[in-house]
């Protein structure tokens, strides 16, 4: 296997012409990595890039809304990569080349591995997988005319094993992304059949590293420093991608990246320190979405946050009913009186 010395893990990784201080990514996760979330996961991993929602191309070019929150990103958002799902080159070079103009992202996500039936349904995310042909002319065109146009933001690409158990075609996928101009490839290490399923082919992390030149990002069921670690240290890869792991702990991605770059562990974080972010999670889409929206929006998140200690799990119920800032202030001081009443608070898997 090809090992990365802890040096190298301290080492910038260079994507294409970007050069990106961590080796640690978040996850692109629709619903969940808005501008708010991200600005919470930047407070604590500066160097870190950090992933959009998928944004649909063909939304973004007939819908016009180039104001669409999906969009938006603030001045600490970056290094960010931008997610692009597509079908049609020309509605995907429309939509690259809006964001790049308005958005100066640092690289464009394409996403290949998506596999929701309706987006599947219309030959993009993880269809495009059976379709190597059609996905080789979406890189290269996009990769050729973002250098025609001066503006050589790197292309990147995140897949699946494949379509199901049977047409495991990973390895020549990440071989046609590469000849395609792709600069970077991220496999989440299961199939599209598998969905969310536990099982993922960690092993299939070494055996692409050992395939192609460009970098290789490891995802999926990496949940925790020694995870981390042990996935860069066994497979070789140059990096990791965290999705669920952050859910109700954005400063994950930077425990991680503190540990791989110095070898030391972050213990877990408090009950309080967990209460305390939910709450101003919820004041920050408050204060982006409306009260309203926001504190519904937030509801998913707040389950999240209220997850893995004693006596949890009477509060979710209450949680995804919320309708007010007031009413997520008074839940999380009750789950901290009742946590801090504890002779002596559990933490236990989260
Ligand atoms: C709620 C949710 C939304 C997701 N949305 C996207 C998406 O928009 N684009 C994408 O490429 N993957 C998406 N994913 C997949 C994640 O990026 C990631 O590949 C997957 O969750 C495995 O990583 P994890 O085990 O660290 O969560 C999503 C996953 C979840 C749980």
């Amino acid at each position: 296997m090809n090992m990365p010395s802890n040096n190298q893990s301290s080492q910038p990784l260079q994507i294409g012409n970007v050069s990106v201080n961590s080796r640690v990514m978040l996850a692109p996760m629709a619903g969940v990595t808005d501008v708010v979330f991200r600005g919470l996961v930047r407070r604590w991993a500066p160097d870190s890039l950090i992933c959009t929602e998928m944004i649909s191309s063909n939304g973004l070019v007939y819908s016009k809304r180039f104001d669409a929150p999906i969009l938006d990103k603030t001045i600490t958002d970056q290094p960010i990569a931008y997610q692009l799902a597509a079908h049609r080159e020309e509605v995907l070079l429309e939509a690259a080349r809006t964001i790049i103009r308005d958005k100066n992202p640092d690289t464009i996500d394409l996403n290949m591995g998506c596999p929701v039936k309706k987006i599947t349904g219309n030959f993009e995310g993880c269809a495009l997988m059976k379709e190597p042909d059609l996905a080789y002319k979406l890189i290269s065109s996009l990769v050729k005319a973002l250098e025609q146009d001066g503006t050589p933001t790197p292309v990147t690409v995140k897949f699946r094993l494949g379509w199901d158990s049977q047409s495991m075609n990973y390895k020549e996928f990440a071989l046609m992304c590469q000849d395609a101009g792709a600069s970077m490839v991220t496999l989440h290490a299961r199939t599209r059949a598998q969905g969310y399923k536990p099982g993922c082919l960690w092993d299939a992390f070494g055996e692409l590293k050992q395939t192609v030149q460009i970098p290789v990002i490891a995802n999926g069921d990496i949940y925790t420093q020694d995870d981390a670690l042990h996935v860069i240290n066994t497979y070789g890869v140059d990096g990791v991608m965290i999705g669920r792991g952050t859910l109700g702990q954005p400063w994950l991605i930077a425990d991680i990246d503190r540990a791989l770059k110095t070898g030391e562990r972050t213990p877990d974080a408090s009950v309080k320190k967990r209460l305390e972010t939910a709450y101003e999670h919820a004041r920050l889409l408050a204060d982006y979405r409306g009260e309203v929206t926001g504190v519904k929006e937030m509801r998913r998140h707040l389950t999240d946050y209220v997850k893995g200690f004693q006596g949890a799990s009477q509060y979710r119920g209450r949680l995804t009913a919320v309708n007010t800032l007031k009413d997520v202030q008074a839940i999380l001081d009750e789950v901290l009186e009742a946590v801090e009443a504890l002779p002596q608070p559990l933490l236990v898997a989260v």
